[in-house]
Formats: C-alpha cells, sequence, structure tokens
C-alpha cells in the first residue's frame, strides 16, 4: 500500500510524472472527469484549513469521486477521545484513499500503520506537509522551468513551518541547489530537517536575520507565515510576528526573473502592494493545488496508465523501543499513551536517535 507521509516517498522521477498528469489534466480537464466514478476521498481534519481541504475535495469531484468527511476534531469522535488508530481502522472501510491533517506529529504515520488504503499527509503539526510541495515544484516547474542550479530563500518562521521542511527535502535532491535561511535565531530550522536534509548532504547554505541583505542573490524566494498556533508562549509569538516582512521596496533589490512563493495564508508578512508585481506567483500557485492533487489521487488508486516504476528506498536505520521518551509536545505521543515509544537511529557517529513520529532528538 503506497502512502505519502513525507515528501521523499516519493521519487524524483515519480514528481516529475506527477506533475506530467497535473499539467495534462490541466490542458484536458474533460479526459479525466470519470475516472474516480464510484470511488471515496476521506478528507480527516483534525485542524483548520481553507486551501488543502477544499484543493483536495475540488480534486475528488473533478475526477468524478465522491467525498467524506470532517473539517474540525471537534465534529469527529476525536472530540471523544478516540484514537487515531480507531478511527482509521474505520474510515478505511468507508473510502478507498485518505487526506488527513493534524496538528500532532506523526499521527499520519499512525493512520497509516493502520489502514487498508493509502493515506495522504495533508499536514502533520510542525512537522511535513507533502502535498503542499508538490504544489510548490509544480510552481518552480512552469515559473523556473528546472530544478537544479537555483538558489532558494526561505523566510519567515522556518522552525515550524511545514511546508519549509518538506520543500527542503524535495529540492535537496536536485544538483546545484542552495538554500538561503532567513528567520529570527528563535524560528531557526529544526535539526531533523537541517541535518538530515542539508549539512550531511553537503548542500551549500548560509543563514541570515535580514531579507534586504540577501534577497538579491535569490532565483526563488519561498514567505511563510510565523505559524501563532505553535507557539507556547503568546507572548512569544507577538515578540516574532513582524520579523520578516516583503515589502515593495525590498522588491527592488530581487533579481528582475526572483519568483516570490508563499503557501497561503498570508498575515502580513507579504504586503498587498507586492501582489501586483510580475514576480509574485502565490495565488498562482494555489491553483496548480487542484490539478497536482487529482494527479496525486490517482497515482495512489492506480490509475495512472505506464505511472513510472517505484523502488522503495530499503530503510536500515535500526530503532529501539522503549528506551527514550519522546519529550515534544506537538508529537502524536504526547496525546496518544499507548503508542510505543520508538526510535530511530539518526546518526551513527554521534549516536543521535530520533523519535520515529516527529523525528525530535532523543534526551540525553
Ligand atoms: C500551510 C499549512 O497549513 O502548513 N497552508 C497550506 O496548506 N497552504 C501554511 C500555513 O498555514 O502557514
Amino acid at each position: 500500500m503506497r502512502h505519502l507521509i513525507n515528501i521523499l516517498d516519493l521519487s524524483v522521477d515519480e514528481i516529475d510524472k506527477l506533475i506530467d498528469v497535473a499539467d495534462d489534466i490541466m490542458a484536458n480537464p474533460d479526459k479525466y472527469n470519470e475516472v474516480c466514478r464510484h470511488k471515496i476521498l476521506a478528507t480527516l481534519f483534525y485542524e483548520p484549513s481553507t486551501r488543502t481541504r477544499l484543493s483536495f475535495e475540488s480534486a475528488m469531484m473533478s475526477l468524478g469521486g465522491n467525498v467524506l468527511g470532517f473539517s474540525e476534531a471537534t465534529s469527529s469522535s476525536a472530540s471523544k477521545g478516540e484514537t487515531v488508530a480507531d478511527t482509521i481502522e474505520m474510515v478505511s472501510g468507508y473510502a478507498d484513499i485518505i487526506a488527513m491533517r493534524h496538528p500532532k506529529e506523526g499521527a499520519p504515520i499512525v493512520a497509516a500503520m493502520h489502514s487498508t488504503v493509502s493515506v495522504i499527509n495533508a499536514g502533520d503539526g510542525g512537522h511535513y506537509h507533502p502535498t503542499q510541495t508538490l504544489t510548490d515544484l509544480m510552481t518552480i516547474r512552469h515559473e523556473k522551468g528546472r530544478f537544479d542550479n537555483l538558489t532558494i530563500g526561505l523566510c519567515g518562521d522556518l522552525k515550524f513551518g511545514r511546508t519549509v521542511h518538506s520543500l527542503i527535502g524535495a529540492m535537496a535532491r536536485y544538483e546545484g541547489v542552495r538554500f538561503v535561511l532567513i528567520s529570527p535565531e528563535a524560528l531557526r530550522l529544526p535539526g531533523f530537517v537541517k541535518h538530515e536534509y542539508i549539512t550531511s548532504k553537503g548542500i551549500s547554505y548560509e543563514e541570515s536575520e535580514s531579507l534586504e541583505e540577501v534577497i538579491g542573490k535569490l532565483d526563488i524566494l519561498y514567505m511563510t507565515r510565523i505559524q501563532r498556533e505553535r507557539f507556547v508562549s503568546e507572548d512569544e509569538y507577538l515578540a516574532l510576528k513582524d520579523s520578516c516582512i516583503l515589502t515593495a521596496e525590498k522588491m527592488k533589490s530581487a533579481k528582475p526573473d526572483m519568483i516570490v512563493m508563499h503557501p497561503l495564508p498570508r498575515v502580513n508578512e507579504i504586503e498587498v502592494a507586492v501582489d501586483s508585481d510580475q514576480r509574485a506567483c502565490y495565488f498562482k500557485q494555489a491553483h496548480y493545488g487542484r490539478y497536482v492533487r487529482m494527479a496525486l489521487i490517482m497515482k495512489l488508486l492506480g490509475l495512472i496508465e505506464n505511472d513510472v516504476p517505484y523502488t522503495p528506498a530499503e530503510d536500515k536505520k535500526p530503532i529501539v523501543y522503549g528506551v527514550y521518551t519522546c519529550r515534544n509536545p506537538r508529537c502524536i505521543t504526547s496525546i496518544e499513551h499507548e503508542l510505543p515509544q520508538a526510535f530511530k537511529l539518526a546518526d551513527k557517529e554521534n549516536s543521535i536517535y530520533r523519535c520515529v513520529y516527529c523525528e525530535t532528538r532523543q534526551n540525553r
């Protein structure tokens, strides 16, 4: 059973093929409007969403399929204390494919373990958001015509921004990509992303607190919102909320062909005056989401003709059970106490283990 939990669950060739299919759907929508007839997508959204949920639902309906689900945890049995595992045991009997968003990191991994149908991670806490990355990659291919040899600036909340984590994982697989990480110190990229995808692969990167200073060298500027809902302290959020703002004035120092992306929703981190700049791509980016999710649904239901062959990478990292306890308050194990505490060896040389659900490093 194929699931999409992390963007690395898809090979580079599979991503290329998905974007080819999405392009074909955009050009010939009628060819696809019956391909998912009698198929059901369940959208289980335990956390708010506009674009992701609606684009998934629109995608399934545009393929001739049906949709059921919930858009907030309070309207599901989660509010009565039902576990993810129990919910999924049932929903996988009601639907052919599941898209799930959850505030706790690693919840989709638990879902995949209990599902008899494909599970798509539609965002888990401050961890990953692989389908936003598919949307981002489609935008990059359309606007820049390539994935390699690009300098990508990621600006804003790099700590909790799950779209940033997945995009870095995806882009780190292409030749000659450089990252410029722009954030206040308190919102820097977490170790599981920085180490796993950048430093351990020898990829070139720099960190800066000033967008003005680095904007001139970027091919892509990926702006993000400060993720208010992930802060433990409101005061800390208030102190950081205006730290990275893109203005029309700053755009004057950017390359004429730099593109500005943003997963949306925007709060105040991009001045509205930037919207009319030719280089602003964020609304187009949101639009692509529907088509690439149509392609993804087709793929996971086995409906793409001549799909590229898939060879899963062998994961040989040893797992230890019951040795460490995850201390991340956003991990699914923080609310579902019967889940086994499992840690995977992430860095043998330095004996670093990471929680298999949320990838937080073990406490020493
Ligand atoms: C993002 C998310 O949910 O992580 N939104 C989206 O899916 N397009 C970004 C965000 O909420 O800031």
